[in-house]
């Protein structure tokens, strides 16, 4: 039997993509509902190479009507609107920050915690919602895993560099229309992002918090606490640059036991999910131009840190629209389909 699947959000840069990959992994559903706000009803969205789909406005839509619905449409709109989804018996897959830290809510990638979907019924206590983590949380997990089964990971400190996408379809105008705009001396008017991004870096994503930190910097801390292991300390830097898409990570980690460089590759060459491209020569490395439309975690750059016990350094690039965001709400999806779960 195939699931009846909605995706809401359905017009944004994270919605369009999480049809796309539906259709690409052939992902068994019966029928497939594309929702956003009643601005764009009656819209027309591909549903892979030759399907195309007309938007529903969501606040007519039934949830009774669906099994599975990925949610991808700001965190407001998800908690207005998910927990009545659930209540109706479809699970959700959220994809904005409304729920992740919630206890009766399980924030998921399926290569590192895939058990705890289970605790999403209602029948085990949950409100059948489950959270995707951020984007640059869940490029990260995907390669600590293996490294912290195999060695304990102790401590992380990373730097990102991320981009507009991540700010959904109106973030990657801005950086378009500002480059355009600057050639031909128009005024920057910054709107989606706090200062110019066209040819800038902006340390600043997400709101600041009491400690100084910025709300995205605080969600790397506490995503990966509850994905992989609270034990490990987490700090963060978090940085916008002008680049489409494609998130990158400097990663520099500390772990319990001694690590050698080439075991540490060897292991991540074994990994799920993660492809090593790490020579030291022009091609050896990628960046994110290069892994825009691939669902890997790619990783370059290996080398020992001198400056402790047991450290490594890393660069860790991937899709913050597919593994950040779409992949990974499919998979949870497909995970769902695997173990047959149902919220009703
Ligand atoms: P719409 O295009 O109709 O505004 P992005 O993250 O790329 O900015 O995309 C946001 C997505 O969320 C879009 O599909 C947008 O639909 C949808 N959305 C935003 N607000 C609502 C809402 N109140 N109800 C339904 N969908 C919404």
């Amino acid at each position: 039997m195939g699931y009846r699947v909605a995706v809401v959000g359905a017009t944004g840069a994270v919605g369009r993509e999480m049809l796309q990959t539906l259709a690409e992994r052939n992902f068994p559903a019966d029928k497939v509902h594309a929702l956003a706000s009643s601005r764009s009803a009656g819209r027309e969205v591909s549903y892979g190479e030759d399907e195309v789909l007309t938007i529903s406005a969501l606040d007519k839509f039934d949830f009774a009507e669906a099994d599975i619905a990925l949610f991808s449409a700001g965190g407001e709109t998800s908690k207005a609107v998910a927990p009545k989804a659930g209540e109706a018996g479809c699970i959700v897959i959220d994809n904005s920050s409304a729920f992740r830290m919630d206890d009766d809510v399980p924030l998921i990638v399926p290569e590192v915690n895939p058990d705890t979907v289970d605790g999403a019924l209602r029948a085990n206590g949950g409100r059948n919602i489950i959270a995707n983590p951020n984007c640059s949380t869940a490029q990260l997990v995907v390669a600590l895993k293996p490294v912290h089964n195999a060695f304990g990971v102790r401590r992380v400190v990373v730097s990102t560099y991320q981009a507009t996408s991540g700010a959904g379809k109106d973030g990657m105008d801005e950086l378009f229309n500002q480059t355009r705009g600057i050639y031909v001396n128009d005024p920057v008017q910054p709107e989606k992002f706090t200062k110019q991004i066209a040819f800038n870096a902006i340390p600043h994503i997400d709101r600041f918090l009491d400690d100084g930190f910025t709300r995205e910097e605080w969600k790397m801390t506490v995503e990966t606490k509850k994905i992989l292991d609270p034990a490990i300390e987490l700090v963060a830097h978090c940085v916008r640059i002008p680049v489409f898409i494609g998130h990158s990570e400097a990663v520099f980690i500390e772990t319990g036991k001694p690590m050698t460089e080439k075991g540490f590759r060897d292991l991540l060459r074994e990994a799920p999910g993660v492809t090593v491209i790490d020579h030291r020569a022009n091609e050896g490395y990628v960046t994110p131009h290069e892994c825009a439309g691939e669902d890997a975690v790619f990783i370059s750059r290996i080398r020992k840190d001198p400056t402790v016990e047991n450290g490594m350094v890393f660069w860790c690039v991937s899709d913050n629209l597919r593994k950040g965001a779409a992949l990974n709400s499919v998979q949870i999806a497909e995970l769902v389909a695997e173990r047959g779960l149902s919220g009703r």
